[in-house]
């Protein structure tokens, strides 16, 4: 039989009224009859009840610095937020306006390019931890049972960040942005069959133009937020819901509550790890390209550089093979991703008792880490080579 983990309760522990109010003293029925307004907050909200529930969370043995980059992750998450909202606030998605306002956000408004630097150096600090998140919860073993759904949530959320980041690049319209989202959408024409209209879909036309960069716009700021929420919120639940795994070996030793070791560790590596944000953006500030010019002939495609390890792949591909690189090797590992909690059938979390998903992981691991490596040293800094890639047919790499 299953057995039902402990329902959560809101209530505080110093509130035993409002489930036993025959146990109060006369004063202190009294005070909840006419309660204080942060009381009768509190009765209704459970505000408190929630964060000191929180505050309390059990964590076993051994948890520390590594379990603190999810919280990382959060505020990381919440600065995106809110400088993409400071910055749609300037933005004009169109062609003949997109450029200009991001021009204007970072030459004339007060602390523009402080805020354009922000969402531009997080969201690749963002891909960083995510990565880095994922790597721990991959050698601790920590998406076996129970924490399954809590890996395919995290999972999904890998997804919608590189979705963030693909239809983020384009916005800017300049040429970076362009030709990169030249080269990128027409990956979807490389799946058979249905590539032609799966490229229509995506750019709204046969070129990349301005429906692109509505399109591009709405999934930025409307589709993908809300769905990094929902998912978000799902993942949080989760965690909560089966606590935090302890160390692969269990270590001796009574769980210790979240606060005040483990807040404290977590403060730390935020504090760290917005220091590193803040530095990127005030030492090297996100520049700002010539404007895109469909018509140029002299500019070569950039990805953003966590694309340039399948763009690597892509170019190493002899002619006809290309969907190797865009479609069935990135499909096999995302598949694998997804499935892996029901692939790695070894009860134990140890890496040693793991052999082959080890072996597996290791090898994906390091493919993406040499291609994405050779692409950032082979890939030229700025844009003066070879033509754009040509219409029709696959992508043309250099
Ligand atoms: C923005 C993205 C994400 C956020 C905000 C986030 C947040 C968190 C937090 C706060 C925790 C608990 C503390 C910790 O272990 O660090 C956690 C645990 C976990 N996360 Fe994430 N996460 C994200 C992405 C991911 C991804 C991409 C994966 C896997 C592909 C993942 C899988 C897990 C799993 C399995 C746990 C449970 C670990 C355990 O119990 O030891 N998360 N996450």
């Amino acid at each position: 039989m299953i057995k039902e983990p402990e329902p959560h309760s809101f209530e505080t522990e110093e509130r035993p009224i409002v489930t036993a109010p025959g146990d109060l003293q006369p004063e202190e029925r009294l005070a909840m009859e006419r309660p204080g307004l942060r009381d009768w907050m509190e009765l209704r909200l459970g505000w408190w009840g929630f964060v000191r529930k929180n505050l309390d969370e059990p964590m076993p043995p051994g948890v520390g610095w590594w379990q603190t980059l999810g919280n990382l992750l959060l505020t990381l998450l919440a600065f995106q937020f809110t400088t993409g909202v400071l910055m749609a606030m300037y933005y004009s998605p169109a062609p003949q306006t997109a450029y200009n306002s991001v021009k204007h956000l970072t030459t004339e408004v007060a602390a523009g390019a402080i805020i354009r630097g922000l969402h531009v150096w997080g969201s690749a600090l963002i891909v960083v931890v995510m990565v880095m998140h994922t790597l721990r919860v991959f050698f601790w073993g920590s998406y076996k049972k129970p924490r399954e759904l809590t890996w395919v949530c995290g999972v999904l959320i890998f997804q919608v960040m590189l979705g963030f980041s693909f239809t983020g690049y384009l916005l800017p319209w300049d040429q970076k942005a362009y030709w990169a989202t030249v080269v990128g959408t027409r990956i979807a024409a490389t799946v058979p069959f249905i590539g032609h209209e799966l490229l229509i879909l995506v750019r709204g036309g046969e070129e990349v133009g301005a429906l692109t960069l509505t399109r591009f716009y709405a999934v930025h700021v409307m589709l993908l937020p809300a769905a990094l929420m929902g998912l978000v919120g799902l993942h949080l639940y989760l965690v909560r819901r089966h606590h935090i795994a302890g160390p692969v070996m269990p270590q001796k030793g009574k769980p210790q509550p979240f606060f005040p070791n483990q807040l404290f560790k977590d403060a730390v590596v935020v504090v760290a790890g917005l220091a590193a944000l803040f530095w990127l953006t005030l030492n090297l500030p996100p520049g700002l390209e010539a404007m895109a010019d469909p018509a140029g002939t002299d500019f070569t495609p950039r990805p953003e550089w966590y694309f340039l390890g399948l763009y690597e792949l892509l170019k190493i591909m002899p002619p006809g093979y290309e969907a190797l690189a865009t479609l069935v090797i990135p499909g096999l590992i995302t598949v694998g991703m997804f499935a892996l909690p029901w692939l790695d059938r070894s009860k134990s979390r140890h890496p040693a008792k793991r052999g082959w998903v080890m072996l597996v992981g290791m090898g994906v691991i390091l493919l993406i880490g040499l291609m994405t490596l050779k692409g950032i040293l082979e890939t030229p800094p700025s844009s003066h080579h070879s033509a754009p890639a040509q219409e029709g047919g696959a992508p043309a790499v250099e």
